[in-house]
């Protein structure tokens, strides 16, 4: 769709040879693809929401706290009660999904953006959007970083964004947190920025970089309630960062960005948390199992600490297995790697609903 620009639009060249995000979304009975929560929100919290919500709606002719200070304070006390840290609502920032956070970032500070590939898709293109150089470094046969990655990008010196997806989108891996400090040690040296991307963190077995910000102030952690909080259509994503980092994004912020309909639908939920994460430990449970049955199918996982496996070691191609799976009402997603295709830990039924599927498009 990209080349058929006319030529009465005044495109930026830059973006003309681009195409927008757009994981299929389609009407199927198992929709596996896009990394949410398969489980519903419990109908208490649905009353809850009611009523916050219906709260706010006599003054929606105001505009909203343009700086959400209550529900950045919810978010800081939340995140000192469940990391070693100790920080107030200067530490942190909320915006519409973590996507707004990416792209906030990448407006306010300058020089080229850097990542480990294959990752999260949105790093390069939010980066291009904004006219930014992408500058990519490939991961391990195994999807993972080590020492000589960390050199890599420590070595680019044009880049002062930094990503690292832990754990990994789409692989599922994760990068040990030894690892991030001392890559934030380098940068730190040469005045550029390690943007932690946690949006998976919840489902992980690995410590959180929130507790290495204190010593590396170059370290930004970026989180949603996207994914273990059941919340992605909401909008909630949200940034841990040193004070001055969380005031420079202020430089860049539109008026008003965060409804007052979306700060105390997201409020709610914060205060809701313990409850909303009992599914994570199910999720995680299904996923062991999920890895287990595909390997006992003859297939290759890559190791995950999210709520999607990687696979492959199929004789089809990726878009050849993805269609047939289709064809049996499983939407799971072809992220571009040849040979491997991703799937998203669903429900029990649709996990069952996968594998049958699965099993029955391999053996062809
Ligand atoms: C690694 C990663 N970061 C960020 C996001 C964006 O999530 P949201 O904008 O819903 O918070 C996603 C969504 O899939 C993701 O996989």
């Amino acid at each position: 769709m990209s080349t058929n620009w006319p030529k009465w639009l005044p495109i930026r060249s830059d973006l003309a040879g681009l195409s927008p995000y757009g994981a299929p979304q389609l009407d199927v009975e198992v929709r596996l693809n896009t990394n949410e929560n398969p489980y519903s929100l419990s109908e208490a919290l649905q009353e809850s929401l009611k009523s916050s919500i219906a709260e706010v709606l006599e003054d929606l002719n105001r505009y909203p706290d343009r700086d959400a200070i209550s529900l950045r304070e919810d978010l800081a006390n939340s995140i000192s009660r469940e990391n070693e840290i100790k920080i107030d609502k200067e530490w942190v920032w909320a915006a519409n999904g973590s996507n707004e956070i990416i792209q906030s970032i990448l407006l306010a500070f300058e020089g080229a953006a850097l990542g480990f590939e294959p990752s999260y898709s949105m790093h390069p293109l939010i980066s291009k959007v904004v006219g930014k150089k992408w500058i990519a470094i490939s991961r391990d046969e195994n999807y993972e970083i080590g020492e000589n990655q960390i050199s890599a990008s420590a070595g680019q010196t044009e880049a002062k964004i930094v990503f690292i997806t832990t754990p990994n989108n789409p692989t599922g891996t994760s990068t040990p947190i030894a690892l991030i400090s001392a890559l934030a040690e380098r940068l730190m040296a040469r005045g550029a920025l390690l943007v932690v991307d946690e949006a998976y963190a919840e489902f992980s077995s690995q410590p959180s970089a929130i507790s290495l910000i204190k010593d590396f102030p170059n370290i930004l952690v970026s989180r949603t309630m996207s994914k273990a909080f059941a919340f992605a259509g909401a909008r909630l994503g949200y940034l841990i960062a040193d004070p001055k980092v969380i005031s420079a994004i202020q430089l860049v912020r539109l008026p008003y960005h965060l409804s007052a309909l979306t700060q105390a639908a997201a409020r709610t939920a914060i205060a809701n948390r313990d409850a909303l994460k009992l599914d994570v430990k199910r999720l995680i449970e299904s996923r062991n199992e999920l890895a287990v049955a595909l390997v006992d199918m003859g297939l290759k996982v890559y190791s995950s600490d999210a709520n999607f496996i990687l696979f492959g070691g199929f004789k089809s191609s990726s878009g050849e297995l993805f269609r047939a799976l289709l064809e049996k009402g499983v939407l799971i997603r072809d992220v571009g790697l040849e040979g491997k295709l991703r799937v998203t830990i669903g429900s029990a039924q649709e996990n069952q609903a996968f594998l049958t599927a699965l099993r029955e498009s391999v053996r062809g």
